[in-house]
């Protein structure tokens, strides 16, 4: 009696906060994109781990942080009838009620309740445009909001936001400037690093942080009912809290960020509301160089693509304002098609992880250099500071074959230069362009993180899938000698790979490793399939030939055949070891079937076996996984079950981890835990859509005249 007392009353307790809470769809994930569009304009809402005790997934109550954890002070207040409330921020007075929160491929938004007398509703946009490069190259974000009546009656509406100097370098004893001007009809904040420091960041070596360069706009429509002012936190938010405006004054003394912290604010007078009423705010990161490439003509600077279609950052920024509503409807199509074709793959589940992964994705790389040499960059984030790791891109590439696989020419474009020009000394691929970004400066020592036989793999697979889905026969052409060259090097070195790491690095090197040497030997096949496209029938037979030689002796020295069941191994002679196969994938990707059936099915029969809670274990090894390589075993599964097996248990990870960080593409299937600091907001997790990844087509796999030479 007592004990059910006891529990009722618990319960009752339990379901009081349940009810209080916000609801979040379709997940509640580690951490909910606001503002992220490059690797250095990406700001956050931890949202997980906390959930339970604190303010996970409440946008009022904790700070939003840049990607790497620096905060990026952002607050917003609203003032009803003359009361206050925040909605956005740590700051004092009291929170907005939450009621939901909902995440669709561009947008995050929040619908809150301001003392049961008006609704807000707030959406974070960050575009993704990957056939629109004007739009895509454009490093700024738009938050919109949104006020209506909630009880029939007008109500007197003020609302506030600002941010404050963090967004313009992570170093809070660092000096910034700023300056409040209009433009056109746009109203800005810039706030800057008094001493800009091109092309450095906070936190290194490996730490990876925020930029030290460039300017951070925030802005607004110019019109009588907006008041503006610069000055130190408290003073500013006061002001609003006290009158509902601000003295449109400028603070007349730079400082260091965390001196009196001057914060940059926006207020506007809505009057009396009752129909929903939108105001909109955008938040930008503009720097005229983005990148220092080590190229054919030695190192230089390369600008940001958007310079080439605007000759000043305030015309940038006011097109970019005022280009709203078309952004709208452009991100609202983006959003429908990955609902359409995530929910026909392989139902609601894969678009929880779909739909979450886009912005990350795609937050990670930059569009820079001019419309006729375009170069997409990608940084490797958080597991360190490289720029293009080329087994980086492989795990990133799906998202771009299925959104614009000509994207794949501007990332591997620079990889090519580089190595074509001399400044690269061995035989296999390199590993990435520099060790940190935004340097591309190369490693002509040759000392890299060496990974030859993944990026010889990588490089082939990748550049046959860009031409197959583009036709652009003349740039395997054009790449032919070192793509030859590099299946040399996979020839010598694939079917008994040598104690080397694979890209799961994390795991440190070992020999013999089954998936890397399939991984190989499926490169040569890519290899053969290049020189028949490009007539060098020669060559087309060679690699064939050699390829698949090795498919049948590595079934015989990968594959656990007296296991029950039997399955392939981590590494050769080890029955009991086994991982996920996940480099098959490609073979299916390129259409190339030198994989047979068999494979394919004993595989889709050993994984159901392994399910944990969250996943299949990338090997045995570790308790850990990774979420872009679940993915890819899901997408070479022939079997429904097995694609909806791990699409449910990865969905079950992003709703249940106990993490507080961007996706982790790494973590550990029976806790959802994440090993920490590293592996948070990767690119990798554009993998997540090699099921929407479409085979080549039979028309271009089968006859090279197709092509028009
Ligand atoms: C990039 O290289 C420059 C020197 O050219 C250096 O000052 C800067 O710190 C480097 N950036 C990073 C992030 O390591
Ligand atoms: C704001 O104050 C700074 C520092 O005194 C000054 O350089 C700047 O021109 C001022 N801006 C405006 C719009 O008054
Ligand atoms: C290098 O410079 C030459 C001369 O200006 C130019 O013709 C060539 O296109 C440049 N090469 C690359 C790869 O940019
Ligand atoms: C392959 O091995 C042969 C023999 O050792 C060597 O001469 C050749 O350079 C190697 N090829 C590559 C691309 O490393
Ligand atoms: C790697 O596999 C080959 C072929 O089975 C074998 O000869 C060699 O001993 C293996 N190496 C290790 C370290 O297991
Ligand atoms: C591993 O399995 C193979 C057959 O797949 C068998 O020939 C071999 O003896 C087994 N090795 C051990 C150590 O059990
Ligand atoms: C995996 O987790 C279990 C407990 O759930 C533990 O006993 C085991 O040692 C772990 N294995 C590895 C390889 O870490």
């Amino acid at each position: 009696m007592q004990l059910l007392a006891v529990l009722s009353l618990l319960f009752t307790f339990f379901t009081t906060i349940t009810n209080a809470d916000s609801t979040f769809s379709p997940a509640h994930p580690p951490a909910i994109p606001l503002a992220v569009r490059s690797p250095y304009l990406s700001t956050w809402l931890n949202a997980g781990g906390a959930r339970n005790t604190g303010f996970g997934g409440n946008l009022a109550g904790s700070w939003a942080v840049h990607w790497s954890q620096q905060t990026t002070g952002w607050t917003g207040m609203i003032r009803v009838d003359g009361k206050v409330f925040t909605w956005m921020g740590a700051i004092s007075p009291k929170a907005v009620e939450q009621k939901s929160f909902k995440y669709t491929s561009t947008k995050s938004t929040f619908t809150m309740e301001v003392d049961g007398k008006v609704q807000m509703i707030i959406t974070f946009l960050s575009p993704v445009t990957p056939n629109d490069m004007k739009r895509q190259s454009l490093t700024m974000s738009y938050m919109e909001v949104t006020v209506s009546s909630l009880d029939d009656k007008p109500h007197d509406v003020q609302i506030y936001t600002d941010i404050s100097a963090q967004w313009a370098s992570g170093e809070i004893t660092a000096e910034v400037s700023w300056s409040q001007a209009t433009t056109g009809d746009v109203a800005y904040h810039r706030v800057w690093r008094s001493t800009q420091s091109i092309f450095d960041e906070n936190g290194k070596p490996d730490g990876n942080g925020m930029a030290n360069w460039g300017n951070v706009y925030y802005a607004a429509k110019r019109d009588s009912d907006l008041s503006t002012r610069s000055g130190e936190d408290t003073v500013v938010r006061n002001e609003f809290i006290n009158t509902g405006k601000l003295d449109n004054s400028n603070d007349s003394e730079f400082r260091p960020i965390g001196l009196r912290w001057p914060v940059f604010a926006f207020a506007k007078d809505l009057d009396l509301v009752s129909k929903p009423v939108s105001t909109l705010f955008t938040i930008g990161l503009l720097q005229k160089d983005a990148i220092q490439f080590l190229g054919a003509n030695g190192t230089s600077a390369i600008p940001s693509l958007w310079t080439s279609y605007f000759s000043t950052e305030e015309s940038a920024l006011s097109w970019f304002h005022n280009d709203y509503s078309s952004q709208q409807g452009l991100s609202t199509s983006l959003d429908n098609q990955v609902v359409k074709d995530s929910v026909a793959a392989a139902g609601q589940d894969y678009l929880t992880i779909t739909s979450l992964a886009v912005r990350q994705a795609f937050g990670a790389t930059q569009l820079v250099g001019t419309p006729s040499k375009t170069f997409l960059f990608m940084k490797e984030i958080s597991s360190n500071g490289n720029t293009q790791t080329v087994d980086v891109i492989f795990p990133l590439h799906p998202i771009l074959l299925y959104f614009n696989p000509k994207l794949m020419k501007n990332l591997l474009d620079p990889l090519y230069e580089q190595q074509e020009s001399g400044h690269w000394p061995h035989t296999y691929s390199i590993h990435d362009l520099g060790y940190h970004y935004p340097n591309a400066t190369g490693h002509a020592d040759g000392n890299d993180e060496e990974m030859p036989v993944e990026e010889c793999g990588n490089m082939l697979i990748m550049t046959l899938a860009y031409a197959q889905r583009t036709g652009d026969v003349n740039y395997l052409k054009q790449h032919y000698k070192l793509l030859n060259q590099w299946t040399g090097f996979l020839v010598n070195d694939s079917l008994i790979p040598a104690n080397q790491l694979s890209t799961d690095d994390f795991a440190g090197p070992l020999q013999n490793q089954t998936n890397l040497a399939l991984k190989g030997i499926i490169g040569i096949q890519a290899m053969s399939e290049v020189s028949r496209l490009t007539r060098n029938t020669a060559d087309a037979k060679k690699y064939h030939d050699i390829a698949h030689e090795y498919i049948n002796k590595w079934q015989d020295l990968g594959i656990a055949k007296g296991e029950n069941p039997p399955h392939t191994t981590l590494n050769y002679g080890y029955n009991q070891s086994w991982g996920l196969l996940y480099n098959i994938w490609a073979d299916k990707e390129l259409g190339l079937n030198l994989v047979p059936q068999s494979v394919y099915d004993m595989q889709d029969e050993f994984y159901p076996t392994q399910q944990a809670k969250y996943g299949v274990r990338l090997d045995t090894r570790k308790n850990w996984t990774k979420a872009d390589w679940e993915m890819f075993a899901a997408a070479a599964a022939n079997s429904k079950e097995v694609r909806e097996m791990f699409v449910k248990l990865l969905a079950r990870f992003i709703n249940g981890t106990p993490m507080n960080r961007p996706f982790s593409d790494l973590y550990d299937v029976d806790t959802g835990d994440w090993p920490g600091v590293t592996f948070t907001a990767r690119p990798v997790v554009g993998g997540v859509f090699a099921l929407l990844v479409n085979p080549p087509s039979k028309r271009v796999a089968s006859d090279a005249t197709v092509w028009k030479a």
